[in-house]
């Protein structure tokens, strides 16, 4: 197969405007550090704005979402993290604690009344539901990183964590599992290594 340039696809093939495509893809990264700014609730709700608007499995959005603003939150919160994401969590304006709702299911009527009647078989298989919610979940995570750099910030996701801790902390008494810890941001420009190879559009896929 020929391989196109790059820069030829992106002239050509988006449509999204190169400023646009610049921040949410191609120059973003992700950070270990931040400017020091803070990041507003009108900022987090436009987040979430963006967020919202992810597909999912029968529309369940099975996201939610603890915004960790507080100090004396954030010290629980680094206390369950690995040592080498402690530093940069505590330092960061604004932190994210993602977590799926294993109950999903509830909200059905609501979030797709067309399935409304599947609620006892979602109510009797908690694998399926685990398995759906975290799946789903994490589909929804990919935009809430791409929702922030819409936003204009940078984001440090972290899987490096203890998920009973974090969970005993924030989400206890709840049917909600911790999976991702989101850092955010605003941009400061330090780039503290370099980009690691991205795989070629041969190795990655396959045209059957
Ligand atoms: C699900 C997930 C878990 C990650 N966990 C950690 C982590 O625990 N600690 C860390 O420093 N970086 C973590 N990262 C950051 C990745 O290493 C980083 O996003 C990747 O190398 C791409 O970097 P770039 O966006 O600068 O190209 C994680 C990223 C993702 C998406």
């Amino acid at each position: 197969m020929t391989r196109t340039p790059t820069e030829t696809l992106l002239t050509e093939e988006l449509i999204l405007d190169p400023h646009a495509a610049a921040a949410m893809f191609l120059t973003a990264r992700t950070a270990n550090s931040f400017d020091a700014g803070e990041i507003s609730e009108e900022t987090l709700q436009a987040v979430y704005a963006l967020t919202k608007m992810a597909p999912t499995a029968m529309n369940i959005q099975p996201l939610r979402i603890t915004w960790v603003r507080s100090a004396e939150a954030r010290e629980r919160l680094v206390a369950h993290m690995v040592d080498g994401n402690k530093a940069k969590t505590l330092r960061a304006p604004m932190v994210a604690v993602l977590s799926y709702d294993t109950d999903w299911h509830e909200l059905l009527p609501t979030t797709a009344p067309h399935a409304a009647g599947m609620v006892p078989t979602f109510a009797g298989n908690d694998a399926l539901r685990q398995g759906m919610g975290a799946n789903n979940a994490h589909i929804q995570a990919g935009f809430f990183i791409m929702a922030a750099r819409a936003a204009g910030l940078a984001t440090g996701p972290m899987g490096g964590f203890d998920a009973a801790g974090v969970d005993a902390e924030f989400n206890a008494g709840t049917p909600r599992k911790s999976f991702l810890v989101v850092n955010l941001g605003k941009p400061n420009g330090i780039v503290d290594r370099e980009r690691l190879h991205r795989l070629e559009f041969d190795v990655a896929t396959a045209t059957v």
